[in-house]
């Protein structure tokens, strides 16, 4: 790796120099201690690559942050371990910079080996792939994103870095076939499943680790059209987005048409929403129910169905709901069967890949206990 030359005052920033490397050093010890980065190589990798010289700037609320004008709070932000919001639209997170210790995760599960192809879908800032490169070599690396300013923008950070992957712009589900095949495949936004090209691309034996509903899911591609794994934690991303505007469909009815349900209480707290491993659940049985609160009370929590259909749950569960779908009377149907499955945390399910379906499994891939995930 090498500095970029201190030509203007952005460039200036993305020096290193002592206090960064200080910084860095202290990041990775922390990184390791919490057991984030286990692997000698992978370590050594993190110490390497200058994260601030990606990120450059970032927001924090609605204030936007950058290292030209506070250099202090910004390294100590850039060297937390810390998710920071890089790019903002229409007033929601668009881009980010995936918090250190989740992209260590993603990238020991990886099992890369040296001299691997790897495809890495949403570039974002360009860390991640900037530290495949350093682990690899530029030329195994190929990076998308949808969004061309940050593929411009991640291009020349790459590049004063001394990093030169491929870089693509274009929708990531896709993947890029002229490169294929890839021995790994690593993505950083959120999907609800596996887009076929992902699989397609990664040679049979390979491994796609990948944000599947909300988990981490690990994979191993099993054949051309196959891949089927376990997920291995959390995997909260900012979800994938088209490169065009999608087509409105089905727009909900007006609130005034849609049935209200009778009024009552409920056993099943609010707060069960919260509960990381059944919302796992959740993100695969009752696929994009929005949450909405009030008075910032997120116990006082409204679950919006892509319909319209909605159900309020004050804290002291009392139950309104509205539309086609009695949304709570699903998640209640769904927490009692989790319950007698013993609760299983997120670790103990699986996902099998084929050519025409995908499903969730509980223990193993023979259970009888299966979801498929929605078309
Ligand atoms: C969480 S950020 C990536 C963070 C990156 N790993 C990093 O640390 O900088 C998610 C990225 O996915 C990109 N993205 C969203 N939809 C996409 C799509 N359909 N194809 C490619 N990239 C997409 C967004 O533009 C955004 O930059």
């Amino acid at each position: 790796m090498t500095n970029p030359p201190a030509t203007n005052n952005a460039r200036s920033v993305s020096v290193d120099t002592e206090q960064t490397r200080d910084l860095r050093t202290r990041m990775v010890d922390a990184l390791v201690k919490d057991g984030s980065l286990t692997d000698e190589q992978w370590t050594a990798v993190f110490l390497e690559v200058p994260r601030h010289a990606l990120v450059p700037e970032y927001y924090e609320g609605g204030t936007h942050i950058a290292g030209e004008t506070s250099r202090d709070a910004w390294l100590q932000a850039v060297y937390s371990d810390t998710t920071l919001i890089t790019q903002r639209q229409h007033g929601a997170p668009s881009s980010s910079g995936t918090m250190p210790s989740l992209v260590a995760t993603m990238l020991e599960a990886l099992n890369v080996e040296d001299g691997d192809r790897v495809l890495q879908v949403a570039t974002g800032t360009g860390y991640t792939a900037a530290l495949l490169c350093e682990r690899l070599g530029s030329a195994n690396v190929t990076s998308i994103d949808v969004d061309p300013d940050l593929t411009a923008a991640a291009w020349e950070r790459l590049y004063r870095c001394g990093y030169q992957p491929t870089i693509i712009t274009a929708d990531g589900n896709h993947g890029y076939a002229r490169n294929a095949p890839y021995d790994r495949c690593i993505v950083t936004f959120g999907v609800t499943r596996v887009p076929p090209a992902w699989i397609e691309q990664t040679r049979t034996g390979g491994t796609i680790v990948a944000p599947v509903c909300n988990g981490l899911a690990q994979l191993t591609v099993t054949g051309p059209r196959t891949a089927q794994g376990r997920f291995i934690g959390a995997g909260y991303f900012i979800r994938h987005r088209e490169p065009t505007p999608a087509p409105q469909i089905s727009p909900p009815a007006p609130l005034a048409e849609q049935p209200t349900w009778p009024e009552r209480t409920t056993d099943l707290p609010s707060s069960v929403y919260y509960d990381a491993n059944f919302r796992f659940v959740l993100s695969f049985t009752h696929l994009d129910l929005v949450p909405a609160f009030r008075d910032g009370n997120l116990y006082d929590l409204t679950l919006i169905a892509p319909d319209g259909s909605h159900a309020h749950i004050t804290p002291d569960g009392q139950l309104t709901q509205t539309g086609q779908r009695q949304v709570w009377d699903d998640i209640e149907r769904t927490h009692a069967t989790w319950q007698d499955l013993g609760a299983p945390a997120r670790e103990r399910f699986g996902l099998t890949v084929t050519a025409d379906d995908q499903q969730v499994w509980l223990d193993s891939p023979e259970s009888p206990h299966r979801w498929p995930l929605p078309a």
